[in-house]
């Protein structure tokens, strides 16, 4: 927001009251520059003038709209919506009804303008459901009167041809409650004729445009525009304006505000029907009675407007081309001519279609009307067809300026009443100033005796001959020296000579200039008639919608009375608005046109001067000067310009207005510069004001240049602060960086030299012992690593399993040899183990009586080392399998030893007899071979030794122990083939019974008892006997000789 927005800015002054000096030309030029500027708005006090820029500007958007929401309504830039915003506030919190009076040519922007207030206060105003659909409906009004009521006309792409004024109706918190839209001479002329460029209703267009194809087969109609008599047989287009968008737009917007589907049609069908009308053609015809006559021309449109509207075509064709008239109370028929033909059915069309815009209006109303009882406050926006000067202007211009010139009077005498009833409140002397007041133009129109409207009725009522020139006539008489009237015989009895004013004229001058007037057409239009067969006709329709639009064609209500004029209607419509307007708070926003040719941004001086002068832009500055040209609320005064005074600067803490007159007095203007009010104080030249404005901007330029400086200082100051700060903080934190660093780099180097010194130290203490034990050391290590070659080089060569095999690497060292040889032992005594635990119980037996043999006779007897190859049998009888042995086999029962073939010595003769040796556990027993039967049983106890020889034999002497029972008999001498085996089983088994080792000879030489006395047997070796079988021979009695070898 640009609170400080100079009032005074270089480009343009913003208000034109400050406008210094003020004349016309500087009034102009203010309004280009702004308008250079695309600052559109300007104000007059509180007047917005609006120059139309034909082009977008980005000034309309939601943040705009926050802008100037609660504004100060001068502390921001001109704008519409501070405008709509001051009235919506002193609507909502001053309990002020409020009209917004929107005045201007056409095209200069009123209708924008209007729809700009009306979004602006349903933006701000408060939201909800309800609220908001009542908004909408609003809003969505405007679409479908736009349609119906406006038109393209050379000025104005989108002409209302149609003045309106809306009550919008809000509740105490002011939210929208709904409204009253009131409409105003709609040109209904438009309908039948319009001029070559412009258009005629835009809903025509938006029709055939955009109505579906189904639908306009339902109403009968031609998409194609050049179909229709109405609308010039010209096609519709219209660059920039979407027919058929806006159509949907408008069914929309219908839709919204509540109306339904068949209302809908209806609507549509009677629009349908005016365009068809246009097209329906006659033709003269003659009467039997040879008076001419018309008739239609072709039946087909006649017939299809009758099926729209339900109605028999006769009727409506006897009502276009006849007409009854009473005649001395009898109703007559005649016949029309064809131009009295066109004339009615033109009026008929003109007729439904401003009566059916009058339906529209009051079926939008009930829409959006309030429900009664409520207490509401209102907001009036009056957005009316401006002044118009043509070159040729009728009735409705007529009607159209009187319109104006009542809303210039009521600008004039509200402004100024405003400004009176102001220093009334504020308890300040008022001066009256000079001031156009129009009221003498209003009243030549609308005197109710001898204005112009009522000479106007006047003509149109009275018997007689009736024209134009009898009207002109009268007004002449009547203001032959009004000073705003002027024709040609006016002029002509004060001898002017002026061309410009032809004789069918008459001239007003208005408040915005002179118009002159072609009176042609002005009774016929007030008239405004319409036959009343045609009433009556429409009346018979079936058409719902339209048969209500004709009450009067009701044949039970006919009155002779004719119908109030236009001028009378509209006379008395504008006196209601006025009253409305009066009753009113005003807000004005005049628009202003600046170009002819609609070009964005384009300002033409001499056509806006023009509307400056019509519109007394001029006057209204004056007038808003007159008193005091500017005023403020003291708070707002004093926080503006407080700072001229140190008194005042930089805070006041009195009243606003003792803070103002102080400051006021400091500055030392004239008194009667100024006046203190209740709440505001006035300044009566914009001169003191501008004077107060550059003070201001002097001084806010110094206290800028002093805050900048405070500022800058304090900036860097602060920023200095900040830095030396940072700076003591980053030099801080690198000193200590650093200091830590060198304390580091010094620790390192001392833990280094520290090192040094220890290690030379250590070193010096042990190169003393170094080399006494080093040569241990490295004999020690080699050693170990040798150890460890021969182990490991051993393990991968280890020498083949078999318990025979004995071979052993030989040591690689001699420091080895000892262990070499304990490892080959041990290796070897492992293999055995191994042989060992692999070996069967009977082979175990086997061996073990083996080594038992080789314990007792190993290197002792020769016939040892020739029994190793043989293995012990045990059994060599075979005595299970022989059954002679079975006897034996009975006595050895299952403890047998050994069973063999032995030979007996005889003692006597030294001859050897066979015999049957069986050893058991427990016995040794002989017996004879053939019989088989034991001869001798011994006992292995008795047995005392046994004797054999050195030799390859197998002699042996069973010694026996003389207590035996056996020992009758005497030892015994044997001889065997299985001496070895025989020997070691008996010792071995005599040793498990006994556990006694039985005594061995291995001997030359022994005795043995006999029971004949003890022989000496000596053992003799000889190369006689063979290699086992020894020779015994008897030497004398008792010694014998064994032959060995
Ligand atoms: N404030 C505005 N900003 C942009 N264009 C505008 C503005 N006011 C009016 N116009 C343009 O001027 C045209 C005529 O305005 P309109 O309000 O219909 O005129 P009026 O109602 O006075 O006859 C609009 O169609 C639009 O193009
Ligand atoms: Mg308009």
């Amino acid at each position: 927001m640009e609170a400080t927005t100079s009032l005074l800015d270089a480009a343009a002054v913003g208000d034109l009251v400050l406008l210094d000096p003020l004349t016309e030309e500087s009034l102009l030029h203010t309004l280009q520059e702004r308008f250079r500027h695309s600052d559109i708005y300007t104000y007059i006090g509180n007047v917005v003038i609006s120059v139309n820029p034909y082009q977008s500007l980005p000034i309309y958007t939601p943040e705009k709209v926050q802008e100037y929401h609660n504004c100060n309504f001068f502390a921001v830039k001109p704008h519409i919506y501070a405008i709509a915003d001051d009235a919506y506030r002193s609507l909502r919190d001053r309990d002020r009804d409020q009209c917004i009076l929107i005045t201007g040519e056409s095209g200069a922007g009123k209708t924008e303008a209007s729809k700009l207030v009306m979004s602006y206060v349903a933006a701000v105003c408060s939201k909800g459901e309800e609220v908001d659909k009542v908004k909408e409906q609003l809003l969505q009004s405007n679409p479908v009167l736009e349609a119906f009521g406006n038109a393209k006309t050379i000025r104005n792409d989108n002409s209302s041809r149609f003045g309106k004024y809306m009550d919008v109706e809000f509740d105490f918190k002011g939210e929208p409650l709904g409204g009253v839209i009131s409409n105003y001479l709609l040109e209904k002329s438009r309908i039948v004729r319009h001029v070559k460029g412009e258009r005629n209703f835009h809903i025509f267009y938006q029709l055939l445009a955009g109505g579906s194809a189904q639908l306009l087969q339902q109403l009968k109609l031609h998409q194609d525009c050049r179909h229709y008599g109405y609308l010039n047989r010209e096609s519709s287009g219209l660059p920039g304006m979407d027919d058929a968008a806006n159509f949907r737009a408008m069914q929309d917007a219908m839709r919204v505000i509540g109306f339904s589907p068949a209302e809908v049609t209806a609507l549509l069908e009677v629009t349908a029907v005016v365009l068809k009308l246009g097209n329906v053609q006659l033709s003269s015809s003659f009467q039997a009675s040879g008076m001419e006559a018309c008739s239609i021309a072709e039946t087909q449109e006649l017939q299809e407007i009758c099926q729209l509207i339900g109605l028999d075509p006769s009727i409506l064709e006897q009502a276009l081309c006849s007409r009854t008239v009473k005649a001395r109370d009898e109703m007559v028929r005649t016949t029309l001519s064809v131009p009295q033909g066109y004339y009615g059915r033109d009026a008929l069309a003109k007729n439904i279609y401003s009566r059916l815009f009058d339906w529209l209006v009051n079926r939008i109303n009930t829409s959006i009307q309030v429900k009664p009882g409520k207490q509401r406050k209102v907001m009036g926006v009056l957005d009316i067809y401006g002044f118009e000067i043509f070159q040729d202007n009728g009735f409705e211009q007529f009607i159209i300026n009187y319109c104006n010139e009542k809303l210039q009077q009521i600008f004039i005498l509200m402004t100024l009443k405003e400004e009176q009833e102001e220093y009334i409140r504020e308890g300040i002397q008022w001066t009256p100033v000079e001031f156009f007041d129009n009221s003498i133009i209003c009243n030549l129109i609308e005197n109710s005796k001898c204005g112009i409207l009522a000479m106007l009725d006047e003509e149109c009522l009275r018997p007689g001959v009736v024209n134009e020139d009898t009207f002109l006539t009268k007004l002449n008489q009547l203001f032959a020296t009004h000073k705003h009237y002027e024709s040609k015989e006016t002029q002509n009895a004060q001898h002017v000579m002026d061309a410009s004013l032809p004789s069918q004229c008459f001239r007003i001058h208005h408040y915005a200039g002179k118009v002159t007037y072609n009176v042609t057409g002005f009774i016929e239009k007030n008239n405004d008639l319409l036959f009343r067969d045609l009433s009556q006709a429409m009346w018979a329709s079936q058409h719902a919608l339209l048969h209500s639009l004709f009450p009067e064609g009701d044949p039970q209500k006919v009155s002779l009375k004719l119908p109030p004029t236009a001028s009378f209607q509209f006379k008395a419509s504008v006196a209601t608005l006025m009253k409305n307007l009066y009753s009113k708070n005003p807000n004005y926003i005049r628009c202003i046109k600046p170009n002819e040719t609609k070009t964005a941004m384009l300002f033409t001086p001499e056509l806006v001067l023009a509307q400056i002068r019509y519109l007394g832009l001029m006057e209204n500055v004056r007038v808003r000067r007159a008193g005091y040209a500017f005023r403020q609320l003291y708070d707002s005064f004093l926080e503006r310009y407080k700072m001229l005074s140190p008194r005042t600067w930089p805070r006041w803490t009195g009243s606003h207005r003792e803070g103002t007159e102080v400051l006021l007095a400091d500055l030392a203007f004239p008194p009667e510069e100024l006046a203190f009010g209740h709440t505001k104080i006035f300044i009566r030249s914009p001169r003191t004001l501008f004077d107060l404005e550059r003070r201001r901007q002097e001084r806010v330029a110094e206290l800028a240049t002093l805050i900048q400086k405070i500022f800058r200082g304090w900036r860097c100051r602060t920023q200095y602060q900040l830095m030396r700060k940072s700076q003591i903080i980053i030099s801080a934190w690198f000193r200590g960086h650093m200091e830590k660093n060198k304390y580091k780099q010094m620790k390192r180097s001392a833990l280094i030299i520290q090192a040094y010194a220890r290690g030379w130290k250590a070193r010096r203490a042990y190169r003393r012992y170094f080399r006494s034990g080093a040569s241990t050391r490295l004999a020690n290590f080699i050693y170990r690593r040798l150890v460890q070659k021969f182990l490991v080089g051993l393990a991968r060569n280890l020498p083949p399993l078999l318990v025979l095999d004995r071979t052993w690497p030989p040591a690689p060292y001699k420091f080895l040899a000892d262990a070499n040889q304990e490892l080959r032992s041990i290796f070897y005594r492992w293999k055995c183990k191994k042989y060992r635990e692999q070996l069967t119980p009977q082979r175990r037996a086997l061996l073990q009586a083996k080594l038992h043999a080789s314990e007792l006779f190993k290197d002792k007897k020769a016939l040892y080392s020739i029994s190793l190859q043989q293995p012990f049998q045990g059994e060599y009888l075979g005595l299970t399998q022989n059954p002679k042995y079975q006897k034996l086999h009975a006595v050895a029962k299952d403890k047998l030893v050994m069973a063999d073939t032995v030979r007996k010595v005889n003692r006597a003769n030294g001859k050897a007899v066979p015999r049957l040796l069986l050893l058991t556990t427990e016995h040794l027993v002989l017996a004879d071979p053939k019989a088989a039967q034991p001869k001798t049983v011994l006992s292995l106890g008795d047995i005392h030794s046994i004797s054999v020889t050195r030799f390859s034999d197998g002699f042996l002497a069973l010694h026996l122990k003389e207590t035996s029972t056996g020992g009758a008999k005497g030892d015994f001498l044997l001889i065997s083939d299985h001496l070895i085996e025989l020997v070691t089983r008996l010792h071995q088994t005599l040793m498990d019974a006994t556990a006694q080792a039985l005594p061995l000879h291995i001997t030359d030489q022994f005795s043995t008892r006999f029971p004949k006395g003890a022989m000496a047997i000596t053992v003799v070796e000889s190369d006689k006997v063979g290699s086992n079988i020894p020779v015994c021979k008897k030497r004398g009695s008792n010694k014998m000789e064994v032959l060995v070898h």
